[in-house]
């Protein structure tokens, strides 16, 4: 792990010195000394300066950028460049060039944008790859290798197409068995010769991004677009692998981003590095929830805080600053939630293009006596300070949520029931109520075993793989809590409905048969009423989007619908199943019957809040070697007292002892180990 090659919290960033005059390097180092920067990315999209035409390779700049740091003690993620194509390739070789989704043949501009089946594309940038390797291989700077950057986007070219039919061919093996998982009967669909299969696109399946008349076509090409840009990372990855086993190789990611299916990415990555960018206005709750998503890759391993900005993004609609102790704020919520690096992006601010308005550590007034800067330099004495405390250390959570990108592709495909559904919206309900909670979350993909967790839960359940459903009922029976909504169960790996009643493979485990799934818009809302007291849920709850209408077959009846033709119908059941408890919410509750719902769950399984719950104060728990690390994180503006309960702390920041109360700075963050 680069942390422990580095021996303590990894700081920096994002560093473009081939923007800038050679007599600004040096002013440079001494900013980074004094901020104690250790750590930079560096040849991120220097592919053009690298390459000036087919044949040319152009690396002194970089050996120089390299030397330069390693003289100064400035450790090095080294770019591979590929993220942008120089426009002499473009020009040369327009199959790097992707097409739209519409049709579009792009023109030569902006970035991330090559096609991924581009056979110009793929045999260009692992070339580069590959003198990049033969030269820096035992540079003493690098630390870690970083392949392109945020691969992204999608592709609806004819090689891509092509590409298709070769990837459809291996899953698929025959067209009988192709027609039979896209179920081409239904509009005249069924296909003689793989030649006839086209990419689904607003040319052909779509009429909008998201919606399609086959599911299951567009489902495989979202599959085969993330594997298609894998492929393109893997080039890359066995090119640097061969030449040096050991070194660390990874790219950075994007949290949820929706096209990437991050589970399977995570495989083939050394290390987790994300790049997190949330507005003024995107709760708390989600970033730590993106956090544990990214945590969750790689189950066990800390991750890497790859980019954020110290102060404001360029791209967002309203690029509001960081306000006073923010950065220093969230840079711990990344770390409290597993990370074991701070990086920014970006060094020095740039003086043209898109991201001159985008924050850096140094910004165009160029010197240290900035708010930003000093934030930045006292962020970097205090991880000096930790030394290789937390390094490593790791989160051991008792309850997990499932989160998979192909069930959120599948669900949000599907041409009904309703539109207003958002996998992620729904996910971040149940987060939101553990996390209110002070209860530490694994997000897992279905490939985790559930075997350590006391609760599970899924929400929108809609596609069960293969063998899921199997082992969701082992894990019931051997005393686990499950829970899952409306709309799950529904299909099969290939958008096909599990015929014999909903929700399917689920159907036992849960104890219920849904009939029919009734769906409003979300003005109309219906209402939960607690058939008794349940812990602290009583009376009646809002409900919105889609509701079972179901039969119980063994569950129990916890909540009725308020109104309408089903009025008195279950809205929430649970089921004993075995040793174990399999809960059903059959609709989209107001959140505060979730929070509610979830504490009442947790309290069953004995599965505590770290510390006692407050509004707008974070926990989150890092262990290591027998020894506990507690984060303390007050998003308020104002002071906060937090009860941390009979034992006794010693805050890592401070030196002090604290017992029972600790009093928290607005923005304050404490850190204590546990005595
Ligand atoms: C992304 C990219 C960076 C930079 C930042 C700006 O995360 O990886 O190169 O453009 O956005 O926020
Ligand atoms: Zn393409």
């Amino acid at each position: 792990m680069l942390s422990e090659r580095m021996g303590k919290m990894v700081y920096g960033g994002d560093y473009n010195p081939e923007q800038w005059e050679r007599a600004v390097w040096d002013e440079d180092m001494r900013l980074f000394k004094k901020a104690n920067i250790d750590f930079v990315r560096v040849n991120i999209f220097s592919w053009a300066l690298s390459q000036p035409d087919e044949v040319t390779y152009q690396f002194e700049w970089l050996d120089e950028v390299l030397d330069f740091l390693y003289e100064h003690g400035i450790k090095v993620g080294l770019g591979t460049s590929t993220a942008a194509h120089p426009a002499w390739m473009a020009r040369k070789y327009p199959d790097i060039l992707r097409t739209e989704f519409n049709g579009q043949k792009r023109k030569f501009g902006g970035r991330h944008n090559s096609c991924p089946n581009s056979p110009s594309y793929r045999q260009f940038s692992t070339r580069l790859v590959k003198k990049l390797v033969e030269r820096y291989k035992h540079h003493p700077a690098i630390m870690l290798w970083n392949i392109s950057n945020e691969f992204g986007g999608a592709c609806y070219c004819k090689n891509c197409e092509k590409a298709f039919r070769v990837w459809l061919k291996e899953r698929y093996g025959t067209l009988e068995a192709l027609n039979q998982a896209w179920n081409t009967r239904f509009w005249g669909h069924t296909f003689y010769e793989w030649d006839e299969i086209v990419s689904p696109s607003l040319l052909s399946e779509h009429f909008a991004e998201n919606r399609t008349m086959f599911q299951g076509i567009s489902l495989d090409y979202a599959r085969f677009n993330s594997d298609s840009m894998l492929a393109c990372y893997l080039l890359e990855y066995h090119e640097i692998k061969r030449e040096i086993p050991d070194a660390i190789v990874t790219t950075n990611i994007m949290g949820a981003y929706k096209p990437l299916d991050y589970f399977k990415w995570a495989k083939h990555m050394d290390v987790i590095g994300w790049d997190n960018y949330p507005s003024i206005d995107t709760p708390i709750s989600y970033s730590a929830m993106m956090h544990d998503l990214m945590r969750g890759l790689k189950q066990g391993q800390p991750f890497l805080l790859m980019e954020q900005t110290p102060s404001q993004t360029n791209w967002q609609p309203y690029n509001s600053l960081k306000r006073p102790g923010v950065l220093r704020l969230w840079s711990y919520q990344a770390v409290a939630h597993g990370a074991d690096s701070v990086l920014y992006f970006q060094m020095r601010r740039s003086i043209g293009a898109c991201e001159k308005f985008h924050g850096a550590v140094i910004e165009h007034a160029g010197h240290e006596q900035t708010r930003v800067f000093k934030e930045v330099a006292n962020l970097g004495e205090e991880l000096v300070d930790l030394t290789d405390t937390l390094l490593q250390s790791t989160i051991r959570a008792k309850a997990a949520i499932v989160f998979d990108w192909e069930n959120w592709w599948a669900l949000e495909y599907s041409s009904g029931p309703n539109e207003s559904l958002r996998y992620l919206d729904q996910i971040h309900k149940y987060y939101a109520a553990l996390y209110k909670q002070n209860i530490q979350v694994d997000m897992i993909g279905v490939e985790a075993s559930l075997d350590s967790y006391d609760i599970v839960i899924a929400p929108v359940l809609y596609m069960v793989k293969p063998g899921y459903a199997k082992r969701i009922e082992t894990f019931v029976a051997n005393g686990g809590t499950f829970l899952t909504t409306f709309l799950s169960g529904i299909v099969d790996e290939n958008d096909r409905v599990t015929l014999g009643g909903y929700p399917g493979e689920l159907r036992t485990l849960l104890g219920i048969w849904s009939e029919e799934i009734d769906s409003l818009s979300p003005e109309h809302t219906n209402q939960i009423v607690m058939k008794q007291r349940f812990g602290s849920l009583e009376g009646t709850y809002s409900c919105q989007l889609l509701f079972d209408l179901i039969h119980t077959e063994g569950a129990e009846v916890i909540a009725e619908y308020g109104e309408d033709f089903y009025k008195g119908r279950p809205a929430v059941t649970a089921h004993s199943f075995a040793k174990g408890e399999a809960w059903y919410v059959a609709t989209d509750p107001e959140q505060s019957f979730v929070d509610e719902l979830m504490r009442e769950i947790c309290l069953k399984r004995d599965v505590r809040p770290l510390v006692e719950p407050k509004k707008g104060i974070e926990v989150s728990k890092r262990e290591k070697d027998g020894k506990e690390f507690l984060f303390i994180l007050n998003h308020n503006a104002e002071e906060e007292f937090v009860n941390v309960g009979d034992h006794s702390f010693k805050n890592l920041f401070t030196n002090e002892v604290i017992s029972k109360q600790l009093t928290l700075e607005g923005k304050g963050v404490a850190l204590l180990e546990r005595l």
